[in-house]
């Protein structure tokens, strides 16, 4: 089995610096040793570098890498209230969620996640691309929906730079505060095997081999050998990611 990415978005949690410290430091001391997954914690912005430099003081060995959970896709100047992908680098980010649900509610369109897609590469950050459509119909609409999303959303970006980009398949159904609920196992594996057969389209199949398809959405930890039986490659989490116990047994269900 290929090695396991586990992302927690924190969201807009925890609401002090404090409380944000005292998550990470739970979340470190609960990921197991001599770990094989990628743990990537997203917290919000301002709890970075307080993180980063709480994970350099801690261990030669580091069991977590920091991600954002949104980014600019403009370079620099006058864009009030932005942080740009040059600041994410300065400070040590390895990764970057783009075209999340919750950003795409507020008006971020394919074109924009695209150009959020290339500035990371640019700088050598790895985008975790969300897909996933609204609702699903009888007539499997849903399945050119998310096309579109990874056609338009990966436009222009070259064969050579696939393998660094993670997707994230996140219903939007399952996603968060409105969830209806979480995916099957069986819904995931038609949309994984969907999702590599559009970028083997784009791509070539040999190109799209090791690229890591995750699913994200009121994900159930008693549902995770499924997901990883359909050859999901890690998990995107949300709620779970605030629960230093409960987000440690998906990195170790993972490691099984
Ligand atoms: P959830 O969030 O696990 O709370 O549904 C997933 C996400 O938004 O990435």
């Amino acid at each position: 089995m290929s090695k396991k990415i586990i992302i927690g978005n924190w969201k807009m949690n925890p609401s002090s610096q404090r409380e944000a410290k005292d998550l990470f430091k739970s979340t470190l001391k609960a990921i197991p040793n001599k770990l094989k997954a990628t743990v990537v914690i997203c917290p919000p912005f301002v709890y970075l570098e307080p993180l980063l430099n709480l994970l350099k003081a801690k261990s030669k060995k580091q069991k977590a890498v920091l991600g954002a959970q949104n980014v600019s896709f403009e370079e620099k100047g006058a864009f009030t209230g932005e942080i740009s992908m040059e600041m994410l680098k300065d400070i040590g980010v390895k990764y970057v969620i783009v075209g999340h649900s919750e950003i795409r509610a507020g008006g971020e369109s394919n074109l924009d996640i695209n150009k959020k897609i290339k500035m990371a590469l640019s700088f050598g950050i790895t985008p975790v691309l969300c897909v996933g459509e609204l609702e699903r119909d009888e007539n499997h609409e849903y399945l050119s929906f998310v096309r579109k999303q990874i056609e338009e959303c990966l436009a222009g970006v070259i064969k050579s730079s696939i393998s660094k980009i993670i997707i994230a398949y996140e219903p939007v159904w399952a996603v968060g505060k409105g969830s209806i609920r979480e995916a099957s196992p069986e819904e995931f594996h038609e949309m994984r095997i969907f999702i590599k057969k559009v970028l083997s389209d784009k791509f070539g199949a040999k190109m799209v081999e090791k690229v890591k398809i995750l699913y994200g959405g009121s994900l159930h930890i008693d549902d995770i050998s499924e997901f990883l039986k359909e050859d999901a490659g890690g998990f995107l989490v949300g709620r779970y990611s605030l629960d230093a116990k409960k987000f440690s047994e998906i990195i170790k269900k993972c490691e099984a």
